[in-house]
């Protein structure tokens, strides 16, 4: 954890407005550090959104607000080049002070993060299906799962990734999703993970008009041969959490949901970020547990509001 706490500066390779769907509001931030810890899918990084102390603003930012704490951010994609530097991505959607100082990044500026932080996905045995559930900005820690899984051998692995509308998908398209929401290799994954996704827009844009969970439904009616167990990843907003967690619970699959809460400090010492957990050697049921330490990924049971 000291190791996770320590600051980094690295450099910014690439800031990549996501052009394809085409998304308006996410960027894709890529950058390069000599060294960084192991690090595993869900676990997040602590960026510093904000000039360094005593840098003036970077040509052309003119005075900004900036944020003083730093902010949460999955780690959405990972590798190591030949010469063993590793290369970290994010993607952000601007939402406030901090996602907007991210916007005005560009190639070459420094950025200042720590970590990783946080408990990641548990990864079981191969012979199981696994189902990747991502809903908008939740989206990223799942293409950084899809590497791994790639990279473990698992083969039975299905994609579903929602948004609101065609223009706020945060993820590179290789061809125009199916609208019966049946899987298709049209999404590029991190590694070339060759996994087939489906694709659901609110408002049928694009891929099936409806949620993550309509698509999921589409899943299971054609695997309804097949017995093998089924693991579902999930991250994304809450109401779509809580239908996935109902929807598993219903159909007997084991399931992982990472939650986002706010976070102060990202290591267990602010207690801002708290959530429940079940707990049955206490009177009401349950205690409270630290997102960004006991979490931010949990077994859909182990929470107690889900
Ligand atoms: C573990 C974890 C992983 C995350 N991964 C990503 C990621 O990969 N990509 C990404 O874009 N974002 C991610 N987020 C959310 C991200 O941290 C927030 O969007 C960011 O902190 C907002 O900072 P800001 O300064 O721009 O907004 P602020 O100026 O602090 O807030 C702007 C407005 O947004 C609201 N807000 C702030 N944070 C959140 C939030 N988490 N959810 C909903 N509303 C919020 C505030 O209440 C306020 O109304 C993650 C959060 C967590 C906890
Ligand atoms: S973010 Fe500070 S204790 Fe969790």
């Amino acid at each position: 954890m000291a190791d996770s706490a320590a600051q980094r500066v690295c450099t910014v390779d690439a800031v990549v407005q996501c052009t394809f769907a085409p998304c308006d509001e996410h960027i894709t931030i890529e950058c390069a550090l000599r060294s960084f810890p192991d690090s595993s899918p869900g676990q997040f990084l602590q960026l510093r959104c904000g000039d360094l102390v005593g840098d003036r603003p970077a040509k052309g930012r003119g005075p900004v607000r900036q944020p003083f704490l730093r902010r949460p951010f999955s780690i959405a994609d990972r590798w190591t080049d030949d010469d063993g530097s590793q290369h970290l991505v994010v993607i952000s959607r601007a939402i406030g002070v901090g996602t907007g100082w991210l916007d005005r990044l560009r190639p070459g500026q420094v950025l200042n993060l720590s970590g990783p932080f946080g408990r990641p996905f548990r990864v079981p045995e191969r012979g199981t299906s696994l189902v990747l559930v991502g809903g908008g900005v939740g989206i990223p820690p799942l293409l950084y799962l899809a590497r791994r899984l790639q990279e473990l051998g698992h083969e039975d692995v299905t994609v579903i990734f929602g948004a609101t509308t065609r223009n706020l998908f945060p993820v590179p398209l290789t061809e125009e999703p199916r609208a019966d929401g049946t899987p298709m290799c049209c999404v590029r994954l991190p590694g070339n993970a060759p996994y087939a996704a489906a694709v659901t827009t609110d408002d049928g844009s694009f891929g099936l008009r409806g949620v993550v969970t309509d698509a999921l439904a589409v899943w299971e009616r054609s695997r309804q041969s097949q017995r093998s167990s089924t693991t579902v990843f999930a991250c994304g907003p809450e109401g779509m959490l809580r239908a996935v967690a109902g929807r598993t619970r219903e159909h007997g699959f084991a399931c992982q949901l990472c939650i986002e809460r706010t976070m102060g400090c990202g290591f267990g010492t602010c207690l801002s970020c708290v959530t429940r957990v079940r707990d049955p050697s206490r009177d009401p049921g349950w205690r409270w547990a630290l997102t960004c330490s006991d979490g931010p990924v949990f077994e859909r049971d182990a929470l107690f509001d889900y």
